[in-house]
């Protein structure tokens, strides 16, 4: 088996860095996913890995051995890409077997192989066939199988999933997770689509413009965000940002929206972290804000009136748009009944659940 060290890894076409100083670290069976917006360097940073791209600054590791300078072919590992480059010519069979017969393995090797990939994958019905006679999922799966057969020790994937329609795609994300359960290889995954790095991923790189903004598990990620990037960019529907001043009266601390939307005392774990006439924004996720109940044992403060903008039901729950002093909102509720368009409703807002970034860094103020 596998592991990967990323040591300062730094990327430069002519005079443009494209990434800068990454570190990283992908343990022996370890599934780990880089994630972030178009253009921030996944996928060059996948590609020095697989020796695709030269590597213009620091070391690659490899099972700990220097790799910087090996070829693609001598690093053991297995790419799947967004377009499956399968051979159109050629069955699903012989596309399978393709790169062990270029490595000249014996007849019987390749036939044990493709029959335990095959079975794996589901395949077996459809190994005669060629490509065009395949569905999107299934020409995926030969591109994994391909990648299976060569018993690499890394996986590397770059947007495997995003040609596939959403159904398909739910079912794939699946299948890779299993596969991944079953052959434990260590894995290094890319896509721009937080739900895949979410439900796929051991360990999240989170990256914007060439560099780390965050590493760490799904819900470490999730419920930590250590930057109102992160923060955003992690979580669907997306986090509610407040634009907010820490005030103080009476010796308590309040956080201030700027619209005049809320003005909410700070739960008292908050309230040593903050100073008085700092600005920030206060992330609060939609979950986090609800049709009020007299039971929800929130303080009666961290309440207020809003607007039903818009619904967006999805079946046993519904996304509100909430609308007050002219600042729009979203609430995540659950249940069987859902307000309509119009009505004006009492939210609760858990504060316990805040997140405040300063205004000027960005950097969540309650990790510091
Ligand atoms: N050959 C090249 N010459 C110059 N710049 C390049 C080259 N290849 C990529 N880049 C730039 O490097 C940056 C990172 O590109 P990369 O393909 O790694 O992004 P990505 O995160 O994979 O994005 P996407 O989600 O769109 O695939 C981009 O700004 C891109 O324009
Ligand atoms: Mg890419």
């Amino acid at each position: 088996m596998s592991n990967i060290e990323l040591k300062n890894i730094k990327k430069n076409y002519g005079k443009t860095t494209v990434i800068e100083g990454l570190d990283l670290s992908v343990a022996d069976g370890e599934f780990v996913v880089l994630v972030g917006p178009s253009g921030c360097g996944k996928s060059t940073t996948l590609r020095m890995i697989a020796g695709l791209e030269d590597i213009t600054g620091g070391d690659l590791l490899i099972d700990d051995k220097l790799m910087n300078l090996v070829s693609p072919t001598d690093r053991g590992i297995a790419m799947v890409f967004q377009d499956y480059a399968l051979y159109p010519h050629m069955t699903v069979y012989e596309n399978l077997a393709f790169s062990l017969r270029l490595k000249k393995a014996p007849k019987k090797t390749i036939e044990e192989r493709i029959t335990a990939a095959a079975e794996m994958l589901s395949l077996t019905p459809y190994l005669e066939r060629k490509p065009a006679d395949l569905s999107g999922g299934q020409r995926q799966r030969v591109a994994m199988g391909r990648a299976i057969v060569k018993k690499s020790n890394v996986f590397l994937y770059d947007e495997p999933l995003s040609n596939l329609d959403a159904k398909l795609r739910h079912k794939m994300r699946t299948e890779i997770k299993r596969f991944h359960i079953q052959a434990k290889t260590t894995s290094v995954y890319v896509t721009h689509d937080q739900l895949e790095a979410m439900t796929l991923g051991d360990k999240l790189v989170v990256m914007s413009d060439g560099k780390v903004e965050q590493i760490g598990t799904p819900l470490e990620i999730y419920q930590r965000p250590m930057s109102k990037f992160v923060a955003t960019f992690i979580g669907n529907p997306t986090i509610n940002m407040f634009t907010c001043e820490v005030v103080k009266e009476d010796d308590t601390l309040l956080i201030k929206e700027a619209n005049g939307v809320f003005k909410f005392t700070l739960p008292e774990s908050k309230q040593e972290l903050l100073s008085e006439g700092m600005k920030v924004s206060m992330g609060i996720r939609p979950s986090d804000i609800f049709i009020s109940k007299k039971n929800d044992h929130l303080p009666p403060e961290w309440r207020i009136d809003g607007k039903v903008d818009m619904v967006e039901l999805l079946g046993k729950n519904a996304f509100l748009t909430m609308k007050s002093n002219d600042i729009l909102f979203q609430s995540e509720v659950m249940g069987s009944e859902f307000p309509q368009i119009g009505e004006t409703k009492l939210l609760s807002f858990n504060l316990n659940h805040i997140h405040l970034f300063d205004d000027a860094t960005g950097i969540n103020l309650l990790y510091k």
